[in-house]
């Protein structure tokens, strides 16, 4: 058991981690390694980088289990290094994004542990998705990571919920697509609507989720209003706001919606207790970065009664993720 104090250092340094595997990251060097072990000093030569600096960050990752020092300044690849190869969406993607401009907004969580609001609108000037939208080359990013993070829960909601009483579903701020594509591979009666905003379509349409079969892809605002259908799946987007904002997409859901239709919101539902949870992690960053929150089923259910809607269940999924189910009050 570590000492009390040397363990307080370690989550202290937590930061010192997540930076150097950015670099590497960035640096692509879990592709140099992909053919086998190489040499530190060809690495920065493939690099241009600077081959003690260089040595310093891999030597460190090795002591985490992300690369392995074979010879002296020698590395290769262990399992969780070949991880972050880029040749697909991984957690290498959501990694590089979440230490790019969403860490700089951490360096603010003081601003939002004081005053509730996101330190990335104080720092950037616009929130997050506003400010997305004008970067066109994080944004492509950013949904990639959204693959990444969401590998297993795609195929878990699809897999979890009997879609055979709807026609047309609506995926609402689908982003990449791999949700509706998941579930209309499932489902051949069904056609999808992907609506996100430009970049999240342009994301879908690149193929970045995966194949979209018989549908819509439709760009715009959810604060304005959503595509007519009846079946809405809202998934990792109501936990992007907070519950003023959440409520106004779900009331569009509301009004947007077929006689009989149903909204699925799926998220992770924070449990109880002290228990390590990785949703607490990203809790906090919500509060930094986009200014929403990560919610208890009961409060999902509040959301609901406030957009008008009827909480009629939630499902737990065979992933990290709950489907919680409405429909329109009567
Ligand atoms: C956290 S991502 C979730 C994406 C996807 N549903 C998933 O589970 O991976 C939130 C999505 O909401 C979209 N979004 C944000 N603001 C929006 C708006 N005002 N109208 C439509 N989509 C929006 C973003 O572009 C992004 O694709």
């Amino acid at each position: 058991m570590p000492m009390p104090s040397q363990k307080i250092m370690r989550l202290g340094l937590g930061f010192v981690v997540s930076q150097a595997m950015r670099v590497v990251i960035e640096l692509r060097i879990p592709d140099l390694l992909a053919s086998g072990e190489q040499a530190v000093d060809d690495l920065a030569t493939a690099t241009r980088t600077n081959a003690d600096g260089l040595y310093r960050v891999m030597r460190l990752l090795a002591s985490e289990g992300v690369f392995k020092e074979g010879a002296p300044r020698h590395f290769e690849l262990t399992e969780l290094g070949a991880a972050l190869r880029s040749d697909r969406p991984g957690p290498g993607d959501f990694v590089q994004m979440i230490n790019s401009e969403a860490y700089l907004a951490f360096e603010q969580l003081l601003y939002s542990v004081r005053t509730g609001k996101p330190a990335f609108d104080k720092l950037f000037g616009s929130p997050r998705f506003d400010w997305l939208s004008q970067h066109p080359e994080q944004a492509e990013l950013f949904q990639r990571a959204m693959v990444a993070l969401s590998q297993g829960s795609n195929e878990a909601v699809a897999e979890a919920y009997d879609f055979s009483p709807f026609t047309r579903v609506v995926d609402v701020g689908g982003g990449h697509g791999q949700l509706l594509s998941e579930i209309l591979a499932r489902n051949p009666h069904l056609s999808g609507v992907l609506f996100d905003l430009p970049l999240g379509v342009a994301a879908a349409r690149q193929g970045a989720g995966g194949n979209l079969p018989r549908t819509e892809l439709i760009a715009g605002d959810f604060f304005e209003s959503v595509p007519s259908g009846d079946l809405y799946v809202v998934k990792k987007v109501v936990h992007d706001w907070d519950d003023e904002r959440a409520t106004e997409i779900l009331r569009n859901c509301r009004r947007a919606m077929r006689p009989g239709g149903k909204v699925l919101v799926a998220e992770t539902i924070v449990p109880p207790g002290d228990e390590p949870n990785q949703i607490k992690g990203i809790d906090v960053v919500m509060l930094a970065v986009t200014g929403g929150l990560e919610r208890t089923e009961a409060h999902y259910a509040n959301l609901f009664e406030a957009a008008g809607l009827r909480f009629e269940r939630a499902i737990q999924t065979q992933g990290p993720i709950s489907i919680l189910e409405a429909s329109a009050q009567a």
